[in-house]
């Protein structure tokens, strides 16, 4: 299976994420997850990406599109597939993964559309916290984390009033344009994101093909 989550920033796509790829057995490739790695080992790499990032500003096409088509390149992708989780995120991105994987004769199989009105997006973005060790992401009032957890969650740098807007508008103008692309070859699915995420997970799966 090779899918790709779309959604506005807070949509819930990496909550979405960490459920089906347990699922479909397949790995989990965030690009927010790769650079902000890249952020704490404080590559140059890093270091020009956080600084875009708690701006609420893409990071370039070219820098993007390297890391993945590394990623890609690994065993486990190779072999079992993958959940693309906020990539492509630009035009230029989706042409760059089309090019990728019709060179290797690999066709994706899904674009899910996980559809989050800007209202809702503010609330749930100011209110979630991770955790650096599980990667787990809470909510603190939709999915609030254990006692024994609460001291250790971070808040990400991006995830104030200001970024939040910036990464709206970001969306609108930079990552929408790409479902009409992927419309046009007949991959687009789009879910609901509203309501609990039990209830958005089993419509992921109706929405899934086979
Ligand atoms: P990235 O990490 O991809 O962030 P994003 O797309 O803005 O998405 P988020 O991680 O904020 O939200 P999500 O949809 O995963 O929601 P979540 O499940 O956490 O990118 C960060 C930055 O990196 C970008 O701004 C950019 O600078 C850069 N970047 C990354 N990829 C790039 C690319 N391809 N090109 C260029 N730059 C790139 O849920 C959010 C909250 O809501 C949580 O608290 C959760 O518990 C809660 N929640 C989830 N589901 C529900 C529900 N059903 N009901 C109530 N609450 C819910």
């Amino acid at each position: 299976m090779r899918m790709i989550f779309i959604g506005p920033p807070g949509a819930g796509k990496g909550t979405q994420a960490a459920r089906l790829v347990e699922r479909y057995g397949i790995p989990h490739v965030s690009t927010g997850d790769m650079l902000r790695a890249a952020v704490k080992a404080g590559t140059p790499m890093g270091q020009m990406a956080g600084a875009l990032m708690a701006d609420g500003k893409l990071v370039p096409d070219d820098v993007i599109v390297g890391i993945v088509r590394e990623r890609l390149a690994e065993p486990d992708c190779q072999a079992k597939g993958v959940l693309l989780d906020g990539f492509p995120r630009t035009v230029a991105q989706a042409e760059a993964l089309d090019q990728m994987l019709d060179s290797e004769g690999i066709a994706l199989d899904a674009v899910v559309l996980l559809e989050v009105p800007d209202g809702l997006i503010e609330e749930r973005i100011v209110g979630r916290r991770s955790d650096p060790e599980t990667g787990r992401i809470y909510h603190l009032t939709y999915d609030p984390p254990p006692a024994d957890v609460v001291g250790r969650l971070v808040h990400r740098p991006d995830d104030t009033e200001e970024a939040v807007r910036k990464r709206l508008a970001a969306y609108h103008a930079q990552t929408a344009p790409i479902v009409p692309f992927y419309e046009a070859k007949g991959l687009v699915r789009r879910v609901d994101g509203v309501g609990s995420p039990d209830a958005v997970t089993a419509r992921i799966a109706d929405a899934l093909p086979g």
